[in-house]
Order: C-alpha cells, then sequence, then structure tokens
C-alpha cells in the first residue's frame, strides 16, 4: 500500500483496492491506519490519494550491496521486517549468538527510547534497526559503547555529506540542539564472560507532521540537512558500515582512541547544565568526557564524575 501511495500521481481508492485484491472499505481502513501511525497521507477528493514520492522501502539486499566494508557483516545476518514491536525487543528475545544479526524494520509498534520513554517510528520516516554483538573481553572502557555508536552515526552521516551533527551526552545525535537520532544498548553478560549487547539506532529521514506532533522535544531529520535527497537504503548502508567499523576498533583499542573524536563532536562542552541523577540534581559546567565515557562536570573548584543521568536544562 505505501509503495503504490508514493507514486507521482494520486491513487483513486477503487485502483488501489483493484491492486491489491481488497474492498474500497478495506482501503479507506487501511488510510485511516496509517495516518493514526504518523504517515502523512494527503488525499483530494475526485482525485484519489498519495505520500510524498519518493518514499523509498527499505531492501536486506540493497543495504547489504551499498556497504562500503561489509567487515563482520554476513549478507544472511541482515534482516528488513515491515513491522516489529521494537527491534531492540526482537534482538533481545533472540538466544544470544556469537554472529552479528541486524534488524531493520519499517515500523515499531513499540519502540522504545531511553528511560523507558516511547520512541516514535512511524513507517518510512527513519532508519529504525538494531546491531546485536558479542563482546568476548569487553574493556575496562566498556561503558563507553554507546559514545562510540554516536561517533559512529555522525561519521557514517559525514560520509553522505551530512556536516554539523554533534553528540549531546551520553548519545543523542543533534544538530543545533534538535535531536537527530537516539541510541537505546541493552546488555546481558555473564560474571567474568561475554557480553552480549544490543544496539539501537533510531535515526529520522523524513518525520511527517503527525509523527512530529507526537514528540515532545525539538526533532530534526534528515530531509532538513541534505539538499539532495538520500535514499534510506544507502543511509542505512552507511550507518551500519560505520558501526561495523567503529565497533571493532573500540574492542581492540578501547574509549581512549576516541576522546579526541568525542572532544570535536561535544555539544555539552563549556556549557552549565542541570542533570538529573537518579532523584538528585547536579548543576556545573561540563568538561567533556573521561576515559570511561562519564560526563565531568565541574561544579566550583571541584570535577565531578557522572556515570549516567539525563541532561533536564542547559543552564
Ligand atoms: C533515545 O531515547 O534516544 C533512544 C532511542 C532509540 C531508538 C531505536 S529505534 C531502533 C531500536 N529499537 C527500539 O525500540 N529502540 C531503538
Amino acid at each position: 500500500m505505501l509503495e503504490l501511495l508514493s507514486s507521482k500521481e494520486y491513487r483513486s481508492g477503487e485502483s488501489l483496492a483493484a491492486k491489491l485484491g481488497v474492498s474500497r472499505v478495506a482501503i479507506w481502513r487501511q488510510i485511516e491506519h496509517l495516518k493514526k501511525i504518523g504517515v502523512d497521507i494527503i488525499s483530494v477528493s475526485g482525485q484519489g490519494y498519495k505520500i510524498q514520492a519518493d518514499f523509498e522501502m527499505l531492501s536486506a539486499v540493497k543495504i547489504y550491496k551499498n556497504l562500503a566494508s561489509a567487515g563482520g557483516i554476513n549478507k544472511s545476518s541482515i534482516r528488513v521486517s515491515k513491522v516489529v514491536d521494537s527491534t531492540n525487543a526482537v534482538l533481545m528475545r533472540l538466544p544470544p549468538s556469537r554472529e552479528q544479526q541486524v534488524l531493520f524494520s519499517e515500523f515499531q509498534t513499540a519502540g522504545k527510547g531511553r528511560r523507558d520513554d516511547e520512541w516514535i517510528s512511524p513507517p518510512g520516516g527513519g532508519v529504525w534497526f538494531s546491531l546485536s554483538r558479542c563482546f568476548d573481553s569487553p574493556t575496562s572502557s566498556f561503558s563507553a559503547l554507546g559514545l562510540v555508536v554516536g561517533i559512529s552515526v555522525i561519521s557514517g552521516l559525514q560520509k553522505l555529506g551530512i556536516n554539523g551533527l554533534q553528540l549531546k551526552w551520553p548519545n543523542d545525535v543533534v544538530f543545533e540542539g534538535a535531536k537527530l537520532a537516539g541510541i537505546l544498548i541493552e546488555l546481558r553478560s555473564e560474571v567474568s564472560g561475554p557480553c552480549f549487547a544490543v544496539i539501537g539506532i533510531g535515526l529520522n529521514t523524513n518525520l511527517g507532521l503527525s509523527a512530529r506532533r507526537k514528540i515532545d522535544k525539538k526533532v530534526i531529520d534528515i530531509s532538513q540537512l541534505s539538499d539532495k535527497h538520500l535514499s534510506r537504503n544507502l543511509v542505512a548502508s552507511a550507518l551500519l558500515s560505520s558501526l561495523d567499523e567503529h565497533l571493532s576498533a573500540f574492542e581492540n583499542l578501547g574509549f581512549q582512541s576516541f576522546r579526541e573524536s568525542w572532544r570535536r563532536f561535544d555539544f555539552l562542552l563549556d556549557k552549565e547544565l542541570k542533570i538529573l541523577c537518579g532523584s538528585r540534581v547536579e548543576t556545573g559546567r561540563a568538561e567533556g568526557v573521561d576515559d570511561i565515557g562519564a560526563l565531568l562536570l565541574r561544579q566550583g573548584g571541584e570535577v565531578k564524575q557522572i556515570l549516567s543521568g539525563h541532561i533536564i536544562e542547559l543552564v
């Protein structure tokens, strides 16, 4: 249905029904459902329906073909679903495996954000995916994994000509403070054994009006940052190649080798902040991150190490 609606011309309910072999009532219900889940459908009476003309479905074959280097990613390990609850949740339900698994989905019915927030993931509105990876012997700076994933997102997008992106600790990718992408990492580990991580990335590419209305923060998408149309499959490949490359370097070298990159992209550097740490609020000036990716907060003569927290306000 989405593919049919993305043609340049309007499609009448009748032609959609004939093409898909269903009744016009079924088409009407589908249209209402698509609108409800955040797809911007233009309807013109007498002509029919359409969505943005450049809508492109994700394809595992295209994503694999465009990988800069397949690295540790097998062709068969990339899957694309039309709909799942959450790509992170699906991979977390699988038994831990040494082989990387990658799952993209056009739509997530229960996309998960950090701090149990909902992640709005309308069909075609972004690249929503997760990668599972087994870290055999996590380094002492393993807690900085999310920061490295953030760096990998910026680096992958730079290769597509998207510049000016920054990282807001711990791992929001922002443009002038507006959120472009979020990262959610879920772990399963054994005492002194390997660590199984599911790394979820949500990158906004074409958020329609109805999806934007559901999000209560300043957001931005790729269509606003690139002057040419970027294929979602190409964006997906760029993210995946960069992620694989950065994770391998992180596994071998730890976070130390990424500190310089973090400094370059640090959105919070030298800003006065209010951070929610559990039920405590910490205030101070951000002075970058340390060797394990903790935020350094200057409070008068002291520098406090913040291991986890949520930025509530830039003072
Ligand atoms: C955040 O709150 O900033 C993290 C958002 C992470 C969203 C991605 S979309 C793909 C993966 N599946 C999920 O349910 N969440 C992550």
